[in-house]
């Protein structure tokens, strides 16, 4: 005992002296005259004296400051091991300004038993509360000091202890009450709550509070609350036990004054339980654990034409319908955690918004609302005037119809968190003016265009915006967004609370911020420059190919065009090939073409408008000598050679001489002066080696049958004879 005293005290002195600013804020009286004696008095741990004048709090263990009303707040907590020490210890110890103390509250310590009297010494104790004490036993009189028994609106919180027995009595203090708070004392039970209930029997008690307290009941009923009737409460939460069967008159004990009730954890409640609350304004229902029995259950919310406030949770449940009709003055309502049961009550609540005007605040979390069509989505939300604040969190929209915030004109807060949005499209908040918050977090949103917030004048200027933990992609588009964000977070005079967030793509951006990304001219205009240089770029290839072509395709008439220029230039020279070339071209030919090189070819090559060829063949050889020498002759003062192949050209032996002639003139002139001139189609096993060798190697035109080609086959033969007979010459004359 006297160890752990002189332990606390000198806990009380070393701390002392380091802090004492900080833990005894508003104790003016203590510190401006106490405090250089106190430390004086450090090594000296026997001087009780001092302590019992009310100057040896432990600034580590009670702290006091006044309330509003001018009434001490007394304050003690236990933070490490050796701080736990007895209440009585702490009582005796804290001195005589805590006499004055209007509330007391201890936490975390171990105080097992509140012994009789324990709060005697108090002359204005209203408020106790023991939070985490370790309460197993209290005291028949624990709380039956003076102040306690005479005060009215005496409130006594015990919460999170052991406690397992209440002996009868021992709440019979206080002319009235202000609240009662018993949460969190598992171990009470059923019996130990009724006892309090019994000494609280005709005394007023605004406020009850048995959360979780290990209460059982199969079957709440009138009997429970019975005690309480003339209690007056107006506040009743009892969520955290286990009621069965919540019977139709278990509540009409507290019926007529009842504003508030918190009811979880029940299995079923009877058609008419909730008739009884004529002035119930807030309802909050939720933990119906689901039975075995299969019958359809309703819940009946119908007659509690006062209800301002309902929730209702939904989690775990089998509520199958509600009937929520007449709550016309119903400002709140939370129908939350359905999933996908949520289908069964849509028109339930469509029906509830079509009739309540003064509705001010919906929450629809988790009900899966993204399985509804926009038509419905829109028939639920747009148009609501009154709304004031909307709740939409875990529904899992990818997306939202543009028409589902219409008209909601008075909306000031609007939640959409934990949802999978991705884009924030045009127009879509558009009717959204008076929004001063909105919590867009947690979502999967890359852009948001900024049209929508540009809309909002909230008023006073005053803007509360999350948009943290999504998958902004800092491109071009939300540079809108970033300039507003930038102009916001600048302005001044304007309250807007945001928390920065940092763009998620591209990959390189990742380190900087939405309201203050950097964009270049040229990554805006990529995609700008590509198209532009691609288009251009496909321009110049198809001008390109087209010139090609077109030049491909006219090229011969080019040269031709050309070497008709050159002819008529030429025909004032002469001869300077030399002497020797008498002819343009010997033709070869079968007797069977005599007609067409007679007609068709003289005709062509040497009475043609724009150019004229000299051609020397067998029928115009002069007869004089032998054949074979006027013939080698000719050959030789000619500049090319035609062979007309036909058929019978190649069978004749394709006049073999003429063929080794030309063949040996080619070895001398090193010139692909053969023209050969295919008549028809020879298929080509017919063909010697010799002709097809001929062929291979050298210019061969094709006669066609077809006018239009046959021009062409003038035309390329006319290129060829010219070929260099009139280009050579050009380059001599400019010498
Ligand atoms: C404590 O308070 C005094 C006077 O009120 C002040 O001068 C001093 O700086 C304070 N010390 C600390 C640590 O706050
Ligand atoms: C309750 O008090 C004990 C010390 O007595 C402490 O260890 C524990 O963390 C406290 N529990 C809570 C929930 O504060
Ligand atoms: C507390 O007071 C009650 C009633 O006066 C008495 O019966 C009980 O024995 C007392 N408890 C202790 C521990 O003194
Ligand atoms: C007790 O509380 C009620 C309601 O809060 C109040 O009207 C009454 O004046 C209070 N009584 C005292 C003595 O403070
Ligand atoms: C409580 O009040 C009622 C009605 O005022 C009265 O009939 C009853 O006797 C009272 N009970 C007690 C224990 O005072
Ligand atoms: C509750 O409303 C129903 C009609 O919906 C009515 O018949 C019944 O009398 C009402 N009950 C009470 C207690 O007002
Ligand atoms: C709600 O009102 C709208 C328009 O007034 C109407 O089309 C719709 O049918 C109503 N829905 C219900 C369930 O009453
Ligand atoms: C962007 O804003 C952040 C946070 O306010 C700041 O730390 C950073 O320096 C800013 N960056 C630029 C480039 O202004």
């Amino acid at each position: 005992m006297a160890r752990s005293i002189q332990a606390f005290l000198f806990i009380l002195i070393a701390t002392k002296a380091v802090s004492s600013n900080e833990t005894f804020k508003g104790n003016q009286m203590y510190q401006s005259t106490k405090q250089t004696k106190y430390a004086d008095d450090a090594t000296d741990s026997s001087s009780f004296d001092e302590k019992e004048n009310g100057i040896s709090n432990g600034p580590k263990l009670c702290i006091f400051r006044y309330n509003k009303k001018k009434e001490m707040v007394c304050v003690c907590k236990a933070k490490r091991k050796s701080d736990q020490i007895t209440l009585a210890e702490i009582l005796k110890y804290m001195g005589k300004t805590y006499m004055f103390c209007t509330s007391l509250r201890f936490e975390h310590f171990k105080f097992e038993t509140l012994e009789n009297g324990s709060f005697d010494g108090f002359k204005q104790l209203s408020q106790i509360f023991l939070f985490n004490c370790s309460v197993m036993e209290i005291g028949r009189d624990a709380f039956k000091s003076n102040s306690l028994l005479t005060q009215s609106n005496i409130t006594i919180k015990i919460e999170m202890n052991p406690i397992r027995h209440i002996k009868p009595g021992t709440f019979d203090v206080g002319k009235s009450w202000k609240q009662l708070s018993l949460c969190q004392n598992q171990n009470l039970g059923t019996e130990n709550i009724q006892t309090v209930f019994n000494d609280l029997r005709n005394k007023t008690v605004d406020r009850l509070e048995i959360k979780t307290c290990g209460i059982f009941l199969r079957e709440l009923d009138k009997s429970f609350f019975e005690p309480l009737r003339y209690s007056r409460i107006t506040k009743l939460n009892m969520i955290g036990n286990s009621y069965g069967i919540v019977t139709s008159d278990a509540f009409e004990p507290l019926g007529a004054f009842l504003q508030t009730l918190v009811l979880w954890n029940f299995m079923d409640v009877q058609r008419d339980t909730f008739g009884v609350f004529h002035k119930l304004r807030g309802l909050n229902i939720g933990g119906l654990t689901v039975t075995r029995s299969s019958y359809a259950r309703h819940l009946h919310l119908h007659n509690m034409t006062e209800l301002r406030s309902l929730s209702i949770n939904m989690e775990g449940s089998r509520v199958q319908a509600f009937d929520m009709s007449g709550l016309e003055h119903l400002q709140l309502m939370q129908l939350t955690n359905c999933g996908y049961e949520f289908g069964a009550h849509i028109n339930q609540v469509i029906r509830l918004l079509n009739t309540t005007k003064s509705l001010r605040l919906i929450d629809l979390s988790d009900n899966s609302l993204c399985k509804y069509t926009d038509r419905d989505l829109c028939q639920i939300f747009a148009g609501r005037v009154s709304l004031y604040n909307l709740l939409l969190k875990d529904n899992y929209f990818t997306n939202l119809p543009t028409c589902m915030f219409k008209g909601l004109y008075n909306l000031h807060y609007l939640n959409l968190q934990s949802n999978l949005l991705q884009v924030i499209q045009k127009d879509l908040f558009e009717d959204l003016h008076q929004l001063t918050k909105l919590d867009l977090s947690q979502n999967a949103i890359t852009f948001i265009d900024s049209s929508n917030l540009e809309m909002m004048t909230p008023f006073q200027g005053f803007m509360k915006l999350d948009i943290r933990q999504n998958n902004f992609d800092c491109n071009c588009q939300l540079k809108s967004l970033r300039n507003w964000l930038t102009m916001k977070i600048m302005q001044k005079g304007y309250k807007f609370k945001y928390k920065h967030e940092k763009c998620s793509f591209p990959i390189y951006k990742q380190t900087e911020y939405i309201h203050n990304f950097t964009m270049t001219w040229l990554e805006c205009n990529t995609i700008n420059v590509v198209q532009v240089s691609t288009i251009t770029g496909s321009l110049v290839l198809i001008v390109t190919i087209v010139t090609l072509l077109l030049l491909k395709h006219f090229w011969k008439d080019i040269q031709y065009r050309k070497m008709i220029i050159l002819a008529r230039k030429h025909e004032q020279d002469v001869n300077i090939d030399g002497l020797l070339i008498e002819h343009d071209a010997f033709v070869s030919y079968h007797s069977e073409k005599q007609l067409w090189v007679e007609n068709d070819l003289c005709n062509e090559l040497e009475n043609g408008l724009d150019i004229k060829f000299k051609l020397i063949y067998d029928d115009r050889i002069m007869p004089g000598g032998s054949l074979f020498t006027s013939l080698g002759y000719a050959i030789h003062t000619s500049r090319k050679i035609l062979f007309v192949v036909s058929r019978g050209w190649v069978k004749d032996g394709m006049n073999q001489f003429e063929v080794d002639m030309a063949l040996s003139k080619l070895l001398d002139d090193y010139r692909d002066m053969i023209i050969v001139l295919l008549m028809e189609h020879i298929p080509k096993d017919e063909m010697p080696d010799k002709v097809k060798m001929i062929i291979k190697h050298n210019n061969c035109l094709r006669w066609s049958n077809n006018e239009k080609k046959q021009a062409k086959f003038w035309r390329d033969l006319k290129l060829e004879l010219g070929k260099h007979h009139f280009e050579i010459p050009i380059q001599d004359v400019s010498y």
